[in-house]
């Protein structure tokens, strides 16, 4: 429904969703970064479902910012490329109440509102904080192999690479587990809104799925504020910032953001690196061989796999970006995935080396947006990866990789495969 492919010539559409299904381009990225670091992109015209009926809907372009060198430059003046001004997310807000709903969430903020909200979980998410989730996450992950591996067949994705970030954050959050399905079902509505699949470009839909996942957290807030618990809907439910609750609207939307950003994100990385280690045979014989290779293992797979591509800006005063003028107003978009594959800065970009160490990559982006969730994403990863590691070798595809139509997560909707071994 979403799809409506307008033609570049040979070259691939970098910012229409449905190129991303057949992978994503890393040879346009590659060009991109030898011949215009910072490129002017026009956007194609999409089709969207809404109470109207059908709109063709088209974005104004952007800047693409392709190198590590770009993306770091940009992240780092985040008073002049701002998260506020037009959201973060590559498709601009419809209204000015789509703005101003976007608005409440973390990742559209700007300082000092960005500052502040941020406080309210940061201790949820130390090393420290992260490390005492240890052995749950370890026994939520053997628990999954285990029930995998036995399978004549399983999709990597459903059964694995989904179940172990919904669990954990079931667990954080401290919602019935059960529950972890309706987090999933709302999170493919959300990220995977232009595939044709899950939210096929329908507004309304969207808007729905916002609605019945407010509602759902508004009755859990209210169970907590009567009973408080030791967990995260509570802190989120009844802390204050700058001596005042957080609204029903702003709980909400923060509660949100950590169900989206906590489980999609994860779940591709997962996927993504068992796709790496298919096709990287004496790679993944290495990690079978060698667990202390394991912490350089995951941050290589998070440059390899970039399970988010990109976040927008939007400049807000006319400046320049490696040397390529930039007015204020213009939509600036910072491709993480086109860094990390930035021969500038990483030796053969395009080899998985899990031993690669420094490895500066910008999977987690850069800035005061630095991702909340790092620490808990990489032990989620470790740990995944140490209890598949004795049967990897087993492992094989039964089945075509499904890939998500999205320009913003690197995502596979289903791996079938087998850790049978025949
Ligand atoms: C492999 C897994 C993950 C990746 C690749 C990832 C990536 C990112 C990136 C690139 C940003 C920066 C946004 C920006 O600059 O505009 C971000 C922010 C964020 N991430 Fe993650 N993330 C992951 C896992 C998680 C997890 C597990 C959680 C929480 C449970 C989480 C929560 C957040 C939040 C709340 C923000 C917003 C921070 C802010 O705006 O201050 N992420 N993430």
């Amino acid at each position: 429904m979403s799809t409506e492919v307008v033609s570049t010539g040979n070259r691939a559409d970098i910012a229409h969703p449905a190129t991303y299904a057949a992978g994503v381009p890393y040879a346009e990225f590659a060009r991109l970064r030898r011949d215009k670091p910072v490129s002017w992109v026009p956007e194609a015209a999409l089709w969207r479902r809404s109470g109207e009926g059908r709109i063709l809907s088209q974005g104004p372009g952007f800047w693409a910012v392709t190198t590590h060198e770009g993306v770091v430059a940009a992240s780092r003046q985040p008073e002049v490329f701002s998260s506020g001004r037009q959201g973060a997310f590559l498709a601009d807000p419809r209204t000015t109440a789509d703005l101003e709903q976007a608005r409440q969430l973390l990742v559209n903020m700007d300082a000092p509102q960005h500052a502040r909200v941020r406080k309210l979980v940061t201790a949820v998410f130390t090393p420290r904080a992260i490390r005492a989730l240890g052995d749950s996450v370890t026994a939520h992950a053997r628990n999954l192999v285990e029930r995998a591996v036995r399978q004549e067949e399983c999709d990597v994705v459903a059964d694995l690479a989904a179940e172990l970030p919904l669990l954990v954050l079931a667990d954080l959050l401290g919602l019935p587990r059960e529950d972890r399905h309706l987090l999933y079902q709302w999170s493919n509505n959300l990220v995977g809104f232009d595939d044709p699949e899950y939210g096929g470009g329908d507004v309304e839909a969207y808007r729905k799925t916002f609605f019945e996942a407010f509602q759902y957290a508004l009755s859990v807030a209210g169970e907590r504020r009567r009973a408080p618990r030791e967990d995260l809907m509570t802190l989120l439910a009844t802390s204050e910032v700058d001596g005042r609750r957080l609204t029903d609207r702003e709980f909400c939307n923060f509660w949100l953001l950590l169900v989206v950003a906590g489980n999609e994100t994860t779940r591709h990385l997962i996927t993504g690196s068992v796709l790496a280690l298919v096709d990287n045979p004496m790679q993944r014989e290495r990690l079978v061989a060698d667990d202390t290779l394991l912490p350089s293992a995951v941050d290589e797979l998070l440059r390899w796999v970039s399970p988010i591509m990109q976040f927008r800006r939007t400049a807000i005063v006319d400046t320049e970006l490696c040397g390529t003028p930039i007015a204020a107003g213009d939509k600036v978009v910072l491709w993480y995935t086109s860094a990390n594959r930035d021969a500038a800065v990483f030796e053969a970009p395009d080899e998985l080396r899990l031993h690669r160490n420094p490895n500066p990559h910008l999977s987690f982006g850069m800035g005061p947006h630095f991702c909340l969730g790092a620490h808990l994403a990489r032990l989620e990863a470790r740990t995944m990866l140490r209890e598949l590691a004795p049967h990897l070798s087993r492992f094989r595809l039964t089945g075509p990789v499904v890939r998500l139509e999205s320009n913003f997560v690197n995502g596979v909707k289903s791996l079938p495969g087998s850790f049978t071994g025949q």
